[in-house]
C-alpha cells in the first residue's frame, strides 16, 4: 500500500511541467535565432548578456530594453512558464499590462509553445544580473499602455505559425524561422504612422526604419541561393558591399548560428516568396 503510494508520487513528480519543460541547450540556439541579446544587452559592457538598458529610439519616444536574466526585484526571476509564454504570444505581462509592440511579440506569437519552454529553460540558466534599466522615455499619450489594447486589436495578430499545405517541409521551417522568432519582417516591412507593420507591402523595405535606418527590400530580385547563403553568413551582397548597421547584428547573432538545414530553409522561402 505504502509502496504504491510512493510510486505514485514519484510517477506524478516525473510527470509533472516542472521537469518535463524545455531543454535550455535548444533554448540557447533559439535565443539565437530570436536576436534577444541583439535588443537585451547592456551597452558598453563587454560580454552580451541579456541584463539590458539599451536605448531604442522611436517615432513614439525611446524605450529602454529591459533586463530579462532571472533576477527576482529587477529581472524576470520567478516568471512562471506560462508568464514567459503570455509575454511572448500575447505582449501580456504578468500584472496584465500591455507591451509596446517595440518588443516584438508581433513576430513571437508565432513561435511554438515548445520552443518557448526551450527558451526560458535557458533563460532560467543565466547568471542573474542587478542592473536596473531607466523607465520608458514616451510622450503622452503613449505612456498610458492600456492604448497598447487598441493598437493591439488593430495591428496585432495573435497566434502560432500554421504551415502551409501546399508547400514542401524545408518552406514551412523557412517560414516559421523568417516570421517568428528571427522576426525578419519587424524590420523588412514598411509600417504605417501607428507602428502597425503594412502586411500589403510584406519585406517591401521601410525607408523610415528602426534608429532611422534605411532598411532595403528583399523581396525576391534574381539573386541565387549562393548569393543569399553569403549574404546571411558572410555579410557580403552580390555587389560585394558588406552588410552593417542592424543587419550587422542580425547576421552575427542570427542567421550566421543557423544550422545548414536551417538556413536553407530560411533561404528556399526567401527566395521562393511571393
Ligand atoms: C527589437 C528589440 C527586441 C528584441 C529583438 C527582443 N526584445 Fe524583449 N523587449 C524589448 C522591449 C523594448 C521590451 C519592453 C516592452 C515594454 O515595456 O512594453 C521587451 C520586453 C521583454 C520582456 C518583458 C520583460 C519584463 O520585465 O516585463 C521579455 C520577457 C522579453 N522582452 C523577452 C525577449 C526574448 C526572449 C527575446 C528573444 C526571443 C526578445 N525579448 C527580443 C525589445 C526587444
Ligand atoms: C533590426 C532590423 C533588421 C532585421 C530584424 C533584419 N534585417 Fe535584414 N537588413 C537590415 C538593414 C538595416 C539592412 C541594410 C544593411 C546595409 O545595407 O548595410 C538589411 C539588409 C538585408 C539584406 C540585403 C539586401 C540587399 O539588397 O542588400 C538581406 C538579404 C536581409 N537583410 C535579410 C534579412 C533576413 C533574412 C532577416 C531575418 C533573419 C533580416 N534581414 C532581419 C535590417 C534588419
Amino acid at each position: 500500500m505504502k509502496r504504491t503510494a510512493l510510486f505514485l508520487i514519484l510517477f506524478c513528480l516525473q510527470a509533472s511541467p516542472l521537469h518535463a519543460a524545455g531543454d535550455a541547450e535548444k533554448g540557447k540556439y533559439i535565443l539565437n535565432m530570436g536576436g534577444c541579446i541583439s535588443c537585451h544587452h547592456t551597452p558598453n559592457q563587454k560580454g552580451a548578456d541579456l541584463s539590458g538598458g539599451l536605448a531604442i529610439k522611436s517615432p513614439f519616444g525611446t524605450f529602454y530594453v529591459p533586463n530579462i536574466t532571472p533576477e527576482p526585484d529587477v529581472g524576470i526571476g520567478g516568471w512562471s512558464d506560462e508568464d514567459f509564454i503570455a509575454a511572448m504570444t500575447q505582449g501580456i505581462s504578468p500584472d496584465g499590462s500591455h507591451y509596446y509592440p517595440a518588443f516584438p511579440y508581433t513576430s513571437y506569437t508565432q513561435m511554438t509553445r515548445q520552443d518557448l519552454l526551450d527558451l526560458k529553460a535557458y533563460l532560467d540558466t543565466v547568471a542573474p544580473s542587478k542592473n536596473v534599466v531607466p523607465e520608458h522615455d514616451i510622450p503622452f499619450p503613449f505612456n498610458m499602455r492600456f492604448l497598447m489594447m487598441g493598437w493591439k486589436m488593430m495591428f496585432f495578430d495573435e497566434g502560432t505559425f500554421t504551415p502551409n499545405p501546399n508547400k514542401s517541409e524545408v518552406w514551412n521551417r523557412g517560414a516559421y524561422i523568417v516570421n517568428g522568432p528571427a522576426h525578419c519582417g519587424e524590420c523588412h516591412t514598411p509600417r504605417n504612422s501607428l507602428g502597425g507593420s503594412d502586411t500589403s507591402k510584406k519585406f517591401q523595405g521601410n525607408p523610415n526604419g528602426p534608429d532611422k535606418e534605411k532598411i532595403p527590400n528583399i523581396r525576391p530580385k534574381g539573386w541565387e541561393e549562393g548569393d543569399y547563403r553569403t549574404a546571411l553568413r558572410m555579410g557580403m551582397t552580390p555587389d560585394g558591399d558588406f552588410l552593417g548597421g542592424s543587419m550587422g547584428h542580425v547576421i552575427a547573432k542570427t542567421t550566421s548560428k543557423l544550422t545548414k538545414d536551417d538556413l536553407n530553409a530560411v533561404i528556399t522561402y526567401l527566395v521562393e516568396f511571393e
